[in-house]
Formats: C-alpha cells, sequence, structure tokens
C-alpha cells in the first residue's frame, strides 16, 4: 500500500495529463456503466482525481475515499468545478473507518488493477463489510487480452503501466470474489477484451 501512496504522491500532478488519452477514448463512455440504477449512500473507492464525479447519479450520496492525499486535493478541484456534493476523505481501501453496512452500493474504476495480489481479497473484503447485504458493487477493470496481437501488445505496454501506475493486467480479481465472501453476479466486457464491468453482490 504505502508504495501505491508514494507513486500517487508522485504522479498526481501529471495523472490526469497522462490518462487524457485513454479517459477520452474507452474511460467516458463505460463510466456512466458504473452508476446506472444506483441511489442512496454509495461508496466511490480508490476515487483519485475524480473522473467518476460527473457521473454521480444526483439521487446519490457519493463519499470518495482515497488513500493519496494529492489525487484527493485533484479531486476537490473537480468537485468544486463541477458543483457535485461528494464527501472526499483519505482512507485505504483495505482499512475503511466505516461502520459495518453504512452503503447501499459501492463502485471502483481501475483500483484493483493497481492494487497488489496480497492486498485483493482484503479490499474486497472491507468494501463488502461497509456496503448492506444484498447491495451492488461494480467494478471497472482491466484484464490481460486473450487475443494472441492484443496480449502482446500487452506485455509491451506492461512495464510502463507497472512504473507509473503500479498497475498490471494480470490481477485475478473477479476470481477471488467468492474468497472475499462476496457474489460475482455479472461480467462482462466493455472495452474489447481489455476492460471489464464487474458486478458482485454484498452477501452477510
Ligand atoms: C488508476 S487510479 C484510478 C483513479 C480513479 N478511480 C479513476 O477512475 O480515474 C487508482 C487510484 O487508487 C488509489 N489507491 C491505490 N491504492 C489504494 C488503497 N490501498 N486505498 C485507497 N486508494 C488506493 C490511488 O491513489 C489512485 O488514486
Amino acid at each position: 500500500m504505502s508504495s501505491n501512496l508514494d507513486r500517487y504522491e508522485r504522479i498526481a500532478p501529471f495523472y490526469d495529463l497522462l490518462d487524457l488519452p485513454f479517459e477520452y477514448s474507452r474511460y467516458r463512455k463505460i463510466r456512466p456503466l458504473l452508476f446506472q440504477g444506483l441511489a442512496g449512500r454509495v461508496l466511490d473507492a480508490g476515487v483519485g482525481t475524480g473522473r467518476n464525479i460527473q457521473f454521480y447519479p444526483p439521487e446519490a450520496e457519493v463519499v470518495g475515499v482515497d488513500v493519496s492525499p494529492a489525487m484527493l486535493a485533484r479531486a476537490k478541484r473537480r468537485r468544486l468545478s463541477l458543483g457535485v456534493e461528494v464527501e472526499l476523505l483519505q482512507m485505504d481501501v483495505t482499512h475503511l473507518e466505516f461502520e459495518d453496512q453504512s452503503f447501499d452500493a459501492a463502485v471502483a474504476t481501475f483500483l484493483f488493477c493497481v492494487l497488489p495480489d496480497d492486498l485483493q481479497v482484503a479490499a474486497l473484503r472491507e468494501i463488502g463489510r461497509v456496503v448492506k447485504s444484498g447491495g451492488t458493487i461494480r467494478l471497472l477493470e482491466y484484464v490481460r487480452p486473450r487475443g494472441a496481437m492484443r496480449s502482446a501488445v500487452a506485455r509491451l505496454w506492461e512495464p510502463w503501466i507497472a512504473w507509473a501506475y503500479g498497475a498490471g493486467f494480470d490481477r485475478r480479481t473477479e476470481e477471488r470474489v467468492p474468497e472475499a465472501g462476496l457474489e460475482v453476479v455479472g461480467s462482462s466486457f466493455v472495452v474489447d477484451d481489455l476492460i471489464k464491468l464487474i458486478s458482485i453482490r454484498a452477501t452477510k
């Protein structure tokens, strides 16, 4: 975790710029999918610079958490410029300072692909703990593409994204969901065979 903290503190000033091509070519179209039908108290885990903020449903009361104060500072600026009410707090997703079952739903975008393998289940379990039983958890995550060509391109990119973002295409988040005591209720590719929308039900 501390390496992610250091990394995102360092990268925060450039993050939006580095991500801009991907934001416009890929993410903008798929972020709204996360929020379809969500209402009530919603957790945005690993909120980053607040790229999801403009898609928060007006009927939801969102709390965004991130381990990096520098990323949160940017999210706070975005909150101000968009005029959206969202509580932004520094917190590690593996140790959430919230009561059990205190959220109706949770989302995370490109958080699990930056969490190391040994934190995947801890993070899933912790998000599951704070979401009400039966509540929805939705993730947008990169996976390693299956096609030979795309897989080769992903391998070329991997050292850069590992260095810059601490990210990998090889996280097995979906497979680890049952280990965290949760249930996958939907999983589909939303960008080629590269980005998945994973829907999970919190179970107690
Ligand atoms: C790739 S960025 C994605 C940011 C944002 N969700 C988006 O869609 O643009 C990953 C974010 O996860 C945060 N993060 C990494 N490890 C974390 C942890 N253990 N707890 C909370 N946030 C974490 C990073 O600081 C960073 O802001």
